[in-house]
């Protein structure tokens, strides 16, 4: 699957961003090492901090179908540039390894960065 294949499913979970509040939808998709893709939203809530980022729903639904290895997620807003993953986000896709970040935007923006671009001195198990 290529880059703009995973940013366009990311695109169509967009869709579904439960956001009330902010107003702003966020997609995400994630990509397997075997192929398989999983996408997520971010989903908002009255308590404010208790909101799911788009990232992190694509990751837990993955993970909690039993998928551990991945090889890129793909994020997707309405921004000027690509959307950039949070940092709570960038320490979740961490956690997984995921080695290619796609960063998009609905203008047709798209910048792939690596792991270790995007959270260098990571704190890993190697940490504990
Ligand atoms: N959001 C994401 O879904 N992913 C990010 O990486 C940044 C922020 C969501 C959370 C909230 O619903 C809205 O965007 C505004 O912060």
């Amino acid at each position: 699957m290529t880059d703009q294949e995973l940013v366009e499913v990311a695109k169509k979970y967009r869709e579904h961003a439960y956001a009330p509040y902010s107003k702003f939808k966020v997609g995400a998709a994630v990509l397997t090492k075997e192929g398989r893709v999983y996408g997520g939203c971010n989903i908002e809530n009255a308590s404010y901090p208790v909101t799911n980022c788009a990232e992190r729903t694509a990751i837990f639904k993955a993970v909690s179908e039993g998928e551990h290895e991945f090889a890129a997620i793909a994020i997707v807003a309405d921004t000027p540039g690509p959307c950039a993953p949070c940092g709570m986000c960038r320490q979740a896709i961490s956690e997984f390894r995921i080695e290619r970040i796609i960063m998009a935007n609905l203008k047709g923006d798209m910048q792939a960065v690596s792991l270790e671009e995007i959270l260098p001195f990571a704190f890993t198990e190697n940490d504990l």
